[in-house]
């Protein structure tokens, strides 16, 4: 008997450990399966399901779960998303494994955004830092910590460029800058992926939502976008490009229709750009529903028609809208589709399975002793606060108010941000405990304990906070105002914590006024009518208008939203054991009217004259942003000489300058290089950003700086998609922002190369 059933286990192992165990070259290995697979079992891979009931439980009831129960069981499920936790996974692959013909493995996919359960910054506060290396660490300890509990892929990094803060989604991208969100895409797929996919502390990851999501238009999510082809090749797509040559595994497209073609069903995105001028080899799946939206985007006429035209656009995989699971084989057999389509999504998923080393071992992922062993983790927490703390932002410090003194002076900490554990986690922190993050109350007192005083002020929201539900903000009751002025009125100076929740911005979060929410404005009033000494920590989530808080207040810290490690981050900067070192990566308006708001404008046909009124200005606000991109000061200063441009060969172009710490306190700057193409064939902006690095200087010490400026920074696309570079005058800033600096010019001869 026994032996009967080691035959029967050996021979139920052996369907998909052949795949594995086989020989030859992934590619070889993902043809000979799909040679064995049907037609049900091709389209059963390009479909992914939802967690959909509680694994630990019987077979669920519910109809919904029961069809996608079926579906597992039978060889049509090929990934599944926000599963979590080893005992689930393991659960839901076994059934995969066992039960189905094939006993292909699934993959596990989930937004692992900045960090999955220690956070991380929100990814806009992380890209103030600049800091390429502590960004690649960050994703490195999320992918580590996500792996541990049976993920293999997420659903990051998010790249999408974007100049206007009313969008929710800010908080989850870049900025407003292509050069440095292309760098700091590829150091997140790199953080993410590690040197090999079969690791099992590395995940695959996604660059999405591709593409032109983040220019959908008043800045209102899900909403259309039309742009024009220099803004799509210049601006939008080189970050998506950056991943590709990072070897990103997977892309995601996006929701929002581009130029009138819904992203999902975008041939022209996903074949033409991704897989045939960038050779993409990954596969590329939808946005939640977005095959299905093509009804509501009237591009498609049902879901069967839905479905062709997403196989048809590029798209590989369905999330979540059955399209493809109940249509595709109707459609290839009916001639509507060429299963060559089919067999195109399939090899690219299989051959990201086989990369990941699922074939070889599909509990690989599912490591019960690491997972125990990762919550908390020490590293984790080190590494996530010193990411936080190389993302704030240093907005304002007359008179020296900071760094705080550590004795002699009472302070008082106000604010409902002040002691909020959860907020400062972000909103996309969901597989984070609710309330795990360190508040700035925790984290001051850890300085300055009992003598630290604290007021609430009037609370910032009522109700619920939840990822999917509207917050309600409070803009009614002031109780707890009287008990911060009073605060206020007995210390030498205050800390001011304002800003938004967590949960306004991200999906779903747009907002058409960029003041201080609630009733906070009221709160800073009423302290500066007793306080002049007042530290304005920010904790939001995108770009505020905060024009009256700027004069109000002595020193502003922009904190963002800084994950598990936010109080004492905020701390160490705020009593001077860090120096703050972050830059903006995205402008600050000065009010909402002047978004899209961005550095890298273009100069029009009216800069000027300015006597009279017929130049490009607005009549009830200046043009100017109330804090540019690529701002951010340091508790101590730096001064830049010996600006040098020298030519390298016929095209490429030497920049060099001296950086000195002129101050008390070492420090670290971010030395930027900004290009100003004087004439070309297309508009080009007043100054691109074009190189930067952050450099740590001693006090008194100077540090010689050097960039070289090549094809991939002199030249721009075209109309046509052609990259180009061209003869004619150059610019060049080189500085601490992107409004000042050192200036020269040099002249590009004869030269125009497409290569
Ligand atoms: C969401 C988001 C996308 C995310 C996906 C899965 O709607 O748009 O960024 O990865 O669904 O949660």
């Amino acid at each position: 008997m026994l032996r009967i059933i080691l035959l029967i286990v050996f021979l139920s192992q052996s369907a998909f450990y052949s795949f594995g165990q086989s020989s030859g070259t992934i590619d070889q290995k993902v043809r000979a399966l799909l040679k064995k697979m049907t037609l049900e079992e091709k389209i059963g891979q390009m479909n992914q399901y939802n967690g959909f009931w509680d694994i630990t439980g019987p077979a669920p009831s519910e109809e919904n779960a029961r069809k996608k129960y079926d579906h597992l069981r039978t060889g049509m499920v090929g990934s599944m998303l926000n599963i979590r936790g080893v005992e689930n996974v393991r659960k839901l692959q076994k059934i995969a494994i066992e039960e189905s013909r094939l006993g292909i493995p699934l993959i596990f996919g989930f937004d692992v955004i900045h960090g999955y359960k220690t956070i991380s910054p929100i990814p806009l506060a992380e890209a103030a830092s600049w800091d390429l290396e502590a960004i690649e660490k960050s994703a490195r300890i999320a992918a580590t910590e996500a792996s541990a509990e049976g993920i293999n892929w997420t659903f990051a990094p998010m790249v999408d460029i974007t100049r206007d803060a009313r969008w929710g989604r800010v908080m989850e991208g870049a900025g407003e800058d292509t050069y440095l969100g292309s760098r700091i895409a590829a150091a997140r797929v790199k953080g993410f992926q590690g040197s090999d996919l079969s690791q099992t502390n590395t995940i695959a990851a996604c660059a999405k939502h591709f593409a032109g999501y983040g220019f959908s238009e008043s800045g209102k999510d899900y909403n259309t976008v039309d742009v024009g082809t220099s803004t799509l090749f210049n601006t939008i797509l080189p970050p998506f490009k950056a991943c590709v040559d990072a070897g990103v595994a997977t892309f995601m497209n996006s929701f929002n229709d581009l130029n009138g073609i819904p992203a999902t069903g975008n041939s022209f995105l996903q074949r033409d750009v991704l897989k045939g001028k960038w050779n993409f080899k990954g596969f590329v799946v939808s946005d939640w529903g977005s095959i299905g939206e093509m009804i509501d985007h009237r591009f498609a006429k049902d879901l069967k028609d839905a479905s062709r035209l997403a196989i048809h656009g590029g798209c590989d995989m369905d999330m979540e809208s059955y399209g493809y699971v109940n249509h595709l084989k109707t459609l290839v057999e009916t001639g509507a589709v060429s299963v060559k389509h089919i067999d195109d999504a399939v090899f690219r998923i299989l051959k990201v399975k086989f990369q990941l080393g699922l074939f070889d071992d599909p509990f690989k992922y599912c490591d019960i002793e690491k997972e125990k062993s990762l919550v908390g983790h020490a590293d984790h927490l080190d590494g996530v606060l010193d990411i936080a703390k190389k993302s704030m932002v240093l907005l304002k410090n007359d008179n020296n108010l900071l760094p705080l003194p550590k004795s002699g002076k009472r302070i008082a900490l106000i604010g409902d941000l002040a002691d909020d554990k959860n907020s400062p986690l972000g909103s996309w922190r969901l597989a984070a405990a609710d309330n795990s993050a360190v508040s700035v109350l925790e984290g001051m007192q850890k300085y300055i304990g009992k003598s630290l005083a604290f007021a609430n002020g009037p609370k910032l929201f009522t109700g619920a906070e939840t990822f999917i539900n509207e917050l309600n903000i409070n803009t009614t009751d002031t109780s707890g105002l009287g008990e911060a002025r009073v605060a206020a009125q007995s210390a030498d100076i205050v800390v001011l914590v304002l800003g938004e929740h967590g949960y306004q911005s991200g999906e779903g979060r747009s907002r058409t006024n960029l003041d201080l929410p609630g009733l906070q404005q009221e709160l800073l009033d009423e302290i500066f009518k007793v306080n002049k000494n007042i530290v304005l920590v920010l904790m939001n989530g995108r770009p505020l208008t905060i024009v009256k808080a700027k004069d109000q207040a002595t020193a502003i810290l922009e904190a963002w939203q800084p994950g598990t490690q936010s109080g004492h981050a905020i701390a160490q900067v705020l009593f001077g054991d860090f120096n703050p070192s972050g830059k903006l990566p995205m402008s600050f308006p000065r009010s909402t009217g002047q978004v899209p708001l961005y550095y890298n404008y273009k100069s029009t046909g009216r800069p000027g004259p300015k006597d009279l009124v017929f130049w490009s200005h607005y009549s009830d606000e200046i043009n100017a942003p109330l804090f540019p991109f690529g701002f951010g000061l340091s508790y101590t200063n730096f001064e830049y000489t010996n600006l040098k441009i020298t030519k390298k060969g016929v095209r490429d172009i030497v920049v060099s300058v001296v950086v000195t710490n002129t101050g008390k306190m070492d420090g670290s700057e971010v030395v930027q290089l900004y290009l100003t193409d004087k004439v070309a064939s297309i508009t080009r902006p007043v100054k691109e950003l074009k190189g930067f690095e952050k450099v740590q200087i001693a006090a008194g010490k100077s540090k010689e700086v050097t960039f070289l400026l090549s094809r991939d920074e002199l030249g721009f696309f075209k109309e046509n998609g052609d990259y180009i570079v061209e003869s004619g005058d150059f610019e060049i800033m080189v500085g601490g922002n992107s409004e000042k600096g050192l200036n020269g010019s040099f002249t590009l001869d004869k030269i125009v190369s497409k290569k």
